[in-house]
């Protein structure tokens, strides 16, 4: 079943729980966790949604999101506050929905999914990205690039989140 499919399957599950998952938790899964809870503020859906982050590497266990991600998400209103975590087995239960940002997080999050219904939530964010959907097929890490890396994530995910919203509220964000 394609990432889509999956999420609109949860349509009306209530709280519907959400895990954003990247490598190392600073960057693009905390902002994606932040863009998603504002938008479902914003929307007086937050009673719905359960929104958390996690990194499939251990490097920044504890730490605040990485400052340039911070700033960059700060000018367009998102506050990030997260503490970085790593992903566990018990997230498989924990969560509906675990969404990867990358196909190497996919990989990883499939080796760690204890059983085939648990494999079943692992879904592909770049599959819910509209506007920019012929360019990317995920979500680029941002680390090792500029500003305008940092930009293009933040643009990514939010057209990803109102995508994810509207499936499953049945209405625009
Ligand atoms: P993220 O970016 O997966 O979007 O949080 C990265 C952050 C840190 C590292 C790699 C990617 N790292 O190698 O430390």
């Amino acid at each position: 079943m394609n990432s889509i499919e999956t999420l609109k399957k949860l349509h009306g599950r209530n709280p519907l729980r959400v895990l954003f998952v990247c490598l190392g938790n600073i960057c693009r899964s905390p902002a994606a966790e932040g863009v998603m809870r504002k938008i479902v503020d914003e929307n007086g859906a937050s009673s719905r949604w359960i929104i958390d982050s996690a990194g499939t590497g251990n490097y920044h266990i504890g730490d605040l999101p990485d400052k340039r991600m911070r700033v960059h998400a700060l000018r367009r209103g998102y506050e990030l506050t997260h503490r970085c975590r790593q992903v566990h087995e018990s997230d498989f239960e924990d969560f509906d929905i675990i969404v990867g940002m990358d196909a190497q997080n996919i990989r990883n999050l499939r080796r760690l999914a204890p059983t085939p219904e648990a494999e079943a939530k692992i879904v592909s964010m770049a599959d819910f990205v509209r506007n920019l959907a012929t360019r990317y097929d995920h979500i680029p890490d941002p680390y090792y690039e500029g500003a305008e890396g940092f930009e293009l994530v933040l643009d990514l995910l939010e057209d990803a989140c109102r995508h994810m919203f509207e499936i499953v509220e049945g209405r625009e964000a």
